[in-house]
């Protein structure tokens, strides 16, 4: 496919401006350009052509089934995107004063009732971006607690989990915590023998999602409480995972002190690339003097910013957080009404009927049912036939299916994490689980047809590292002749 640039021919317009009889623009001499930029040249039906086939090639939620494990790609609403788009939402200031935007603070204060009642822990800041964001918050909400204590010097290392998603220990590292790892024992819960023998007086506290990345419940959560309580250390709840539990089991109720919500996974939101995205967190009472201002607080009828906090950490994301991702979860929430449950029980059986469906073909590495998402390995593919997780999952492509997560957790080989959620219907699970079954025979009987794929993709296989370390983002015009 040709490029803009390759398809400009000198003097097209797709739209000329009404010559307005306006004195000219004074711009210094020394800023002013020595060259009109080099702007493709198109007529509109060209444009409108290059634009409409480049999004063809795009791969989304909206055009096919999206089991990205961990990151529940669910479908979007469309109500959500009318009820952003109101004006009084889109067009709001964000230094209008809060006389003015009572209805905006008053969703907002709205939410976070909300997400305190789903996580069972009483007060919220909706500032943090994303869920990397609402880490480090919630690490630095436990640094600004235990200096309170006089015990900031002591308590200088986080414990996380063998299975945490990446950020973990990047928010423990930036946060200037020491990191200890604890293992994940045979039947997928934290190991208690490990973790006893972990946490002591320097332990600041625990990082985990829980379900796990492996998708499952860790049956031993109350006890794993304890042991950090008992040791006067803290539980911080990464919230990536609560399209399982929401309005089933609370993680207040769990022992867990900080929560962070993915706003835009649970409650939906179209994400992916980078944002946008919104990373709540919400604070049992001890640590909520410390919780980012301002935060949005209710006086009678009237809603407000309140930045009289003390002993606040500080903002930690300009004026009042991703406004439209509260918009557009709100929303979602609401047209839920009092169903989470429902969907965080639909997510779950998703899961569940995919894993027993597939449990005979992949490998289980371990044997329980699932939450909203499980992990299998094609540790099997890779011994009897030499076809990795990766090769699989490139297969899927070429039946319009996006490829599963590949390769994490890291303690499972040739992972697959899959994750349907619960706007799926049984035909869509039904068809997976067929191109799944059917790329088990061609990696069986046509190895290289697996290998070599995928087949009808505008591109095969790049250079992902290549492509991440060293990415071409300009457009060369001096290597490149343009044509005639
Ligand atoms: C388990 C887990 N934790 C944290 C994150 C980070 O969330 P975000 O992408 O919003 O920064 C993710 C994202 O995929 C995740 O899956």
């Amino acid at each position: 496919m040709k490029l803009i640039y390759e398809r400009s021919q000198p003097g097209r317009r797709a739209g000329r401006l009404p010559h307005y009889d306006l004195p000219k623009a004074e711009v210094p001499e020394h800023l002013r350009r020595e060259a009109p930029p080099r702007l493709p040249e198109l007529a509109e039906p060209e444009l409108v052509r290059h634009f409409t086939a480049l999004s063809d090639r795009n791969f989304g939620i909206d055009t096919g089934f999206y089991p990205l494990g961990s990151c529940t790609m669910k479908h979007n609403p469309r109500v959500n995107e009318r009820v952003v788009a109101l004006p009084g939402f889109r067009d709001l200031h964000p230094y209008q004063e809060d006389e003015g935007a009572q209805g905006a603070l008053e969703l907002m204060w709205n939410l976070q009732e909300i997400l305190a009642e789903v996580a069972g822990l009483p007060a919220v800041s909706l500032q943090p971006a994303a869920g990397s964001q609402g880490e480090l918050t919630g690490l630095m909400l436990m640094r600004a607690y235990f200096e309170d204590r006089g015990e900031g010097e002591q308590r200088d290392t986080i414990i996380t989990a063998d299975t945490a998603h990446g950020t973990n220990p990047a928010s423990v590292t930036m946060a200037g915590f020491k990191l200890e790892k604890v293992e994940t024992d045979a039947r997928g819960n934290l190991d208690l023998a490990d973790l006893r023998a972990k946490v002591n007086e320097r332990t600041a506290g625990l990082m985990l999602t829980n379900p796990s990345t492996l998708g499952l419940f860790d049956e031993g959560i109350v006890e794993v409480a304890r042991i950090f309580h008992d040791a006067g250390a803290l539980l911080y709840y990464d919230g990536a995972n609560l399209n399982a539990v929401c309005g089933i089991s609370r993680p207040g109720d769990m022992g867990f002190d900080i929560v962070h919500y993915n706003l835009h996974k649970t409650f939906s939101q179209p994400h992916g690339g980078g944002g946008p995205g919104g990373g709540p967190v919400a604070v049992r009472e001890i640590v909520e003097p410390f919780l980012p201002s301002p935060t949005v607080v209710r006086d009678g009828d009237a809603f407000r910013l309140d930045h009289d906090r003390p002993r606040s950490i500080g903002r930690v994301r300009g004026f009042g957080g991703p406004f439209g991702v509260f918009v557009r979860s709100y929303a979602f929430i609401r047209s839920y009404g009092p169903g989470l449950k429902e969907m965080s029980e639909t997510a779950v059986l998703n899961a569940n009927y995919l894993l027993a469906r597939l449990k005979d073909t992949y490998e289980l590495p371990y044997e329980r049912h699932c939450m909203h998402e499980f992990v299998l390995s094609a540790r099997n593919f890779k011994r009897d036939h030499g076809i990795t997780a990766l090769d699989v999952a490139k297969r899927l492509m070429d039946f319009d299916i996006h490829p599963p997560t590949v390769y994490f957790p890291l303690v499972v080989p040739e992972a697959l994490m899959i994750e349907p959620t619960e706007t799926e219907p049984k035909e869509r699970l039904d068809e997976f689980v067929d191109v799944m079954q059917r790329i088990a025979v061609e990696a069986a009987e046509s190895p290289e047809l697996v290998k070599e794929a995928p087949h009808h993709r505008p591109v095969r296989r790049l250079d992902e590292v290549r492509a991440a370390k060293n990415p071409v983002v300009k457009y060369g015009f001096e290597e490149v002749t343009t044509p005639a």
